[in-house]
């Protein structure tokens, strides 16, 4: 365990064993977009994260490379601050020295040679310097427009000494021509196997609890299926609206922004069978199976909506069409509803309820596995007016954690049964702060490991089904906007559910 762990974890025999994980090999690490919102308020306060944990190479550089001017001294500076705001972990001035002393920035831009120069040069030096034996990760932080330009001028300047990664951010493509068009320009100087396409949602704890809990526990394998299962609802809802990323948003909308990927690849972890093992291909052939089985919604199946005004937490919000960079008539939407089919013996017929937006009435990502009501319940039928089917809720955050509803007997002299919840809280249980995905994501891809990152074909899965969706949304033209702020989204939303005879959870 490390020495530098929490010591409310070391009382803990739960937590024994979890800082024990490889290290990676010394290599480089070069962030593209060193100036940009990411670097600050998650790559570098991840950083400082293992460097507290002391998970990072025993010999590491970090090179920041952004068009905006600097040097070492002040980049090392405005990443202080950026981990005194965002971190974790309270700010140490040993772990941070160490840290700083391994930051290099290089102001330059990619779309002049003089750029890929510099850095080949630098990374000679810190190469020599620090023997971290040409290993590189590069992190492209950058918006998708600068990818073609810096992955082309990284290619034909690879040292093939060591190992080479690439990291890409999301949004991996606008659609599946450009998601395509992406891929093809990657594979052109980098392998499958060395593209880390980043879906953080996969380096959330709780996403990889729902692969422990299925695959390490004997007893919900066997009902994990349409004969016991009632149906599946998945909610990815955001109280906050668009922020400052209206350019980023007006284009993207809901669906390309959360479904696209967070949401199904929360669906493909849910509805996939086991892998043989826990490799990173296994892990992938499987998702991209159940992904491969969602066919195209029917038009009424799928819900969009736009926030208007209303009330966040008591503080009255502007609608969507009213946020600085938004056009007044914005046809863009904030909200998606959508009742999806898995085509498989497991899951034909079983309905995977999904919604995810913004500006609704709280902020919380849950998968929720509704299971079938017991065939034949011998009480009275006002005892058991209270009991509702088990429901197995997988709390991804915040409050991570699981629960089972389960009925239960109030105490007392008749047989009244009443719904209760067991819950299992992971801080509570590990006594341990949660760590942020990117620590782990970023771990992973020194480690070389793509099992908690998305593959090319089920990237493109993905595209296939939003494009379709998509192209169903040019015929008509929905009254926005629909919902008010702080409120579960439109009422359309709703009658899906109602519908078929159900409803959405409420939290
Ligand atoms: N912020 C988040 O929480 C978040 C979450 C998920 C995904 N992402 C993705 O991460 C990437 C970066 O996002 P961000 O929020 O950090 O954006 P940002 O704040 O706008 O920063 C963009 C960074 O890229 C650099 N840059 C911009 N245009 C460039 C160009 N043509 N060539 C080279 N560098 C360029 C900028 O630095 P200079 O202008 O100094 O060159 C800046 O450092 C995007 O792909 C975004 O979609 C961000």
């Amino acid at each position: 365990m490390s020495t530098t762990a929490p010591d409310r974890q070391q009382e803990n025999p739960l937590a024994e064993g979890l800082a024990l994980r490889r290290t990676p090999d010394p290599c480089a690490l070069v962030i593209f977009g060193a100036s940009g919102d990411l670097t600050h308020k998650k790559l570098m306060p991840a950083l400082y994260a293992l460097a507290v944990r002391r998970l990072l190479p025993p010999r590491f550089a970090i090179v920041g490379v952004a068009r905006t001017g600097g040097d070492d001294g002040s980049f090392r500076e405005d990443m202080a601050n950026a981990v005194k705001q965002h971190a974790r972990d309270p700010f140490r001035q040993d772990v941070w020295d160490e840290l700083a002393a391994q930051l290099h920035y290089l102001a330059t831009d990619f779309a002049d040679s003089s750029g890929e120069d510099k850095l080949h040069g630098l990374l000679g030096e810190l190469d020599e310097k620090e023997e971290l034996g040409g290993k590189r990760v590069f992190y492209l932080a950058v918006p998708p427009p600068a990818f073609p330009t810096i992955v082309e001028a990284l290619g034909k300047r690879r040292d093939e000494r060591g190992w080479t990664r690439l990291v890409v951010e999301k949004p991996f493509g606008h659609d599946l021509a450009s998601a395509k068009e992406l891929t093809a320009t990657l594979l052109e100087y980098f392998k499958e196997e060395e593209i880390f396409r980043i879906d953080h949602y996969l380096g959330k704890e709780t996403v990889q609890n729902m692969l422990a809990l299925r695959f390490a526990n004997g007893i919900f394998e066997p009902i994990w299926n349409r004969q016991f299962v009632d149906h599946v609802q998945i909610t990815v809802a955001e109280s906050i609206g668009i922020e400052a990323r209206a350019g980023y948003y007006e284009q993207a909308g809901a669906i390309r922004d959360i479904f696209q990927n967070h949401l199904l690849q929360l669906l493909a972890l849910t509805a996939m069978e086991p892998p043989i093992d826990f490799t990173s291909a296994s892990v992938h052939n499987e998702k991209v199976k159940v992904l491969r089985a969602l066919h195209t919604p029917a038009p009424r199946s799928v819900v969009r909506g736009q926030y208007g005004r209303g009330f966040i937490e008591g503080e009255e919000v502007v609608a969507y069409r009213e946020e600085a960079g938004v056009a007044a008539e914005s046809m863009t939407e904030t909200f998606v509803a959508a009742k999806l089919y898995v085509d498989n013996w497991r899951w034909a017929d079983t309905p995977f309820y999904v919604r995810m937006g913004k500006r609704l009435a709280r902020h919380e990502t849950t998968i929720a596995i509704q299971f079938k009501e017991a065939p034949h319940p011998p009480f009275e039928e006002s005892a058991a007016e209270g009991v509702r089917p088990n429901v197995l809720v997988v709390h991804v955050q915040p409050d991570e954690g699981v629960s089972l509803a389960i009925g239960a007997k109030v105490p007392g002299q008749g047989m009244t049964i009443r719904t209760v919840h067991m819950d299992f809280l992971y801080g509570g249980t590990f006594r341990t702060g949660m760590p942020e995905a990117y620590e782990r994501l970023i771990l992973d891809t020194m480690l070389g490991d793509s099992t908690l990152f998305t593959r090319a074909d089920e990237v493109e899965e993905q595209w296939l089904l939003v494009d379709s969706i998509v192209a169903a949304w040019q015929r008509d033209k929905p009254s926005f906007p629909n919902y008010p702020s702080g409120t579960w989204g439109p009422p359309s939303a709703e009658e899906l559910l109602h519908r078929d005879g159900r409803a959405w959870r409420r939290p």
